[in-house]
C-alpha cells in the first residue's frame, strides 16, 4: 500500500501582526522546527489518525462519514483537510495519517497550519494528484477557516512556500524576501494563548475605535515596507529598531502583556537591537534581533526573566515530501 511522508515548517511572524488580518502586509519567516504527516492508503474504507503529540491514538471512522458527527478538537484540522480533499477528489480508499512534531504546540509556532499543510501535501502525493502551491494553499486555508473561523493564512503560506515572505491575505501577494541570514533570539513566555480569542478582541476594539485602530494598521504597513528593505540590506540595527516600533504599536493595540514586556526589555538590555511579540500577543513567544556575539547574553537574560529561550533557525524550507 502506498505510503508518503511530508513535512512542513512552523513560523515566526516578524512584522505586521494583526494588521495582516485586515489586508495589510506582514513579514513571516519559516523556521527549522517541522511537523510531519505520514499518509498510508489502506485496504479498507477507514480513516484512522495517530497523533501522539495531540494525544490521539487510533481515532477511526469510515471514509464515508468524514466531516460528520462530533469531531474531537484534536483531530478537527486533519479531518477537515480530508473532508475538503474528498469534496474535490471523491474516492473511497481508507487512509491512516500519523503525525510527528519537532516542537510543542504550546509555542505558537503554527503547529495547526504546518500539520495541515504536511497532511494535504502527503494526501495529494498518495493519490497521485498534482497540486500547485496555490492549490495547496486554497485547500488548507479554507479548511483552517472552517475550523477556527479567523486567520489571515500567513502561517499556511509560510508552511508551503518557506523562506521569509512578504504576505498579503489570502495569499494575494506572496513574495520571497531574499535574505541569507537573520540573527534572531526567541523567548517563550510560558503562556499559551488563543489566537482566535485575541483576534476577536481586536475586532471588537476596532468597531469601537475604527480611526485609531486603522491608523495603527496603516503605521504597521509603513513599518513592514521599511523592514522588508532593511532585511534585504541585512541592516540588523534597523530591523531591530523597526521591531521596537512594531512592538509599541502592538502594545497600543492592547495585545502585549507584562510577561512579553519583561522578556522584550530584558533582551534589549542584554544587547539586542530590538524585540517584539510574535503572533497574536498576550503570551506565546517574543523575538529579538541580536548579533551572534550577544546571543548568549540575550538568551540568558530571557531565561533569567521567567522566559525560556528557544533555539530556532529562521528562513527554513517550505513543505516537502520526505519519503514516498
Ligand atoms: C497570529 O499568529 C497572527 C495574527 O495576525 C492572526 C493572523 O494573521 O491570522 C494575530
Amino acid at each position: 500500500m502506498k505510503k508518503v511522508t511530508a513535512s512542513a515548517p512552523g513560523k515566526l511572524l516578524l512584522f505586521g501582526d494583526h494588521a495582516v488580518v485586515y489586508g495589510h502586509p506582514c513579514i513571516v519567516t519559516a523556521i527549522d522546527q517541522r511537523l510531519s504527516a505520514i499518509v498510508e492508503l489502506r485496504g479498507d474504507n477507514l480513516f484512522t489518525v495517530n497523533a501522539v503529540d495531540l494525544k490521539v491514538v487510533a481515532y477511526q471512522k469510515s471514509i464515508a462519514t468524514v466531516g460528520q458527527g462530533e469531531i474531537p478538537k484534536a483531530v478537527q484540522f486533519l479531518e477537515t483537510i480530508l473532508e475538503q480533499f474528498l469534496l474535490q477528489h471523491p474516492q473511497k480508499t481508507g487512509i491512516t495519517v500519523s503525525t510527528q512534531s519537532d516542537f510543542s504546540s504550546q509555542f505558537g509556532f503554527g503547529s495547526s497550519s504546518a500539520v495541515s499543510v504536511a497532511f494535504a501535501k502527503a494526501l495529494y502525493a498518495a493519490f497521485g494528484t498534482d497540486a500547485t502551491k496555490e492549490d495547496l494553499f486554497k485547500l488548507v486555508y479554507q479548511s483552517i477557516l472552517k475550523v477556527q473561523k479567523v486567520g489571515s493564512g500567513f502561517d499556511v503560506a509560510a508552511a508551503i512556500w518557506g523562506g521569509t515572505l512578504y504576505y498579503v491575505t489570502p495569499a494575494k501577494v506572496v513574495e520571497k524576501i531574499s535574505i541569507t541570514s537573520l540573527p534572531l533570539a526567541v523567548g517563550y513566555t510560558g503562556l499559551k494563548v488563543s489566537t482566535a480569542k485575541i483576534v476577536q478582541e481586536v475586532a471588537v476594539a476596532r468597531t469601537k475605535d475604527l480611526t485609531r485602530i486603522d491608523g495603527l494598521f496603516q503605521r504597521s504597513t509603513e513599518i513592514v515596507e521599511q523592514a522588508r528593505a532593511a532585511l534585504e540590506a541585512a541592516n540588523w540595527s534597523e530591523v531591530g529598531h523597526l521591531m521596537n516600533q512594531n512592538q509599541t504599536l502592538l502594545a497600543e493595540l492592547g495585545v502585549s502583556s507584562p510577561e512579553l514586556y519583561r522578556l522584550i526589555e530584558a533582551a534589549k538590555k542584554a544587547g539586542a537591537y530590538g524585540a517584539k511579540l510574535s503572533g497574536a500577543g498576550k503570551g506565546d513567544c517574543m523575538i529579538a534581533v541580536v548579533e551572534a556575539a550577544q546571543k548568549n547574553q540575550v538568551e540568558a537574560a530571557i531565561n533569567q526573566t521567567g522566559g525560556q529561550a528557544l533555539s530556532v533557525q529562521p528562513n527554513a524550507e517550505g513543505v516537502r515530501i520526505e519519503k514516498e
